[in-house]
């Protein structure tokens, strides 16, 4: 198969980034399914993409016609065959649990036509722990955005001992025609890269504050004005949630016994006390008050 030959993209999990994921597909010109087991999801989806994409025309960023072609070409469904009939190429990105992807991997190895490739999205997952359960591991491969995906403008395409070339070249060709700057990693590694130097960075940053070096405010101020990153480790770690860093860890800790990879102890307080970052209204900073102030 050649990149000329996929027409038809079915996006799995209809949540934060799938949603974005198939608008870009559809963008693109591809005819593309949104799949979801809940129907909520997939409603909520669909009035999300209506207002972002309405900004985007307010903005010049996209003519109407050329939008409305885009949603025409946009099909939302519950349906799991309906979603994998016909389909060239299956970009996967429902809930990070080893055991749901696996499950629909097998289904998905069964439902879609043999020449179609299954990437995942997967943050964490190497593709290799899922491409067994199917009878087509060459055609399996990682493809990683990141959040939110209708602005960050960055895929990376993983391949594993049995990625296949071509599934590799055909990703980076799909990547492309959707817009996103690709980059090609040709073994697979937990993390990837982005997350790798993203980890290194916290893990520093985290060490100097624990050894009492300097107030974590002061961390994330020398990494804006002095590195000039946009968001301090702290910061980020507050946006992202503390606890969804913690449990990565956790996990990786739980696979490696390398102590190097045990959550910190003052990001297990945190997680202990409940104070999550933005979500729950104060972690590293206190975004209650904030609120107070305004
Ligand atoms: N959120 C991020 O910042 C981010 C960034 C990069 C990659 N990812 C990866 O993307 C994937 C999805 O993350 P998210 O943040 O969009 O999650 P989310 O929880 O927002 O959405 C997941 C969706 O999957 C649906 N779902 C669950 N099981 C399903 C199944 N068997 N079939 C169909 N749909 C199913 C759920 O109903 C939900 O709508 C994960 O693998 C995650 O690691 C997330």
């Amino acid at each position: 198969m050649g990149i000329n030959e996929v027409k038809h993209i079915t996006v799995i999990g209809a949540g934060s980034m799938g949603h974005q994921i198939a608008m870009l597909c559809a963008l693109g010109g591809y005819e593309t399914k949104l799949q979801d087991i809940q129907e909520t999801a997939l409603q909520k989806a669909k009035e999300s993409l209506h207002f972002q994409m309405s900004k985007w025309v307010k903005k010049g960023k996209i003519s109407q016609e050329d939008l409305d072609r885009a949603f025409s070409r946009l099909v939302f469904t519950t349906s799991l065959e309906e979603a994998a009939v016909n389909t060239d190429f299956v970009i996967e990105a429902v809930v990070e649990k080893l055991a749901v992807k696996r499950e629909l991997f097998e289904k998905l190895d069964r439902l879609t036509p043999p020449h179609a490739i299954l990437a995942t999205n997967s943050s964490t997952i190497i593709n290799s722990q899922i491409a067994d359960v199917t009878s087509r591991p060459e055609k399996v491969c990682n493809m990683h955005f990141f959040f939110p995906p209708l602005v960050m403008d960055c895929v990376e395409v993983v391949m594993s001992e049995q990625t296949s070339e071509e599934t590799a070249q055909i990703t980076m060709d799909v990547c492309e025609q959707i817009n996103r700057t690709a980059v090609l990693l040709k073994k697979e590694i937990w993390g990837f890269v982005a997350n790798r130097l993203l980890f290194a960075l916290h893990a520093e940053a985290i060490k100097l504050y624990e050894d009492g070096i300097c107030d974590f405010k002061d961390i994330d101020i020398i990494t804006k004005k002095a590195l000039n990153h946009p968001l301090g480790p702290f910061e980020l770690m507050d946006l992202s949630g503390i606890d969804v860093g913690y449990f990565a860890q956790e996990q990786r800790y739980k696979e490696t016994g390398d102590p190097k990879d045990k959550p910190a102890k003052c990001i297990e307080e945190k997680v202990k006390a409940g104070t999550l970052g933005r979500k729950t209204g104060n972690g590293w900073y206190d975004y209650e008050q904030v609120e107070v102030k305004k």
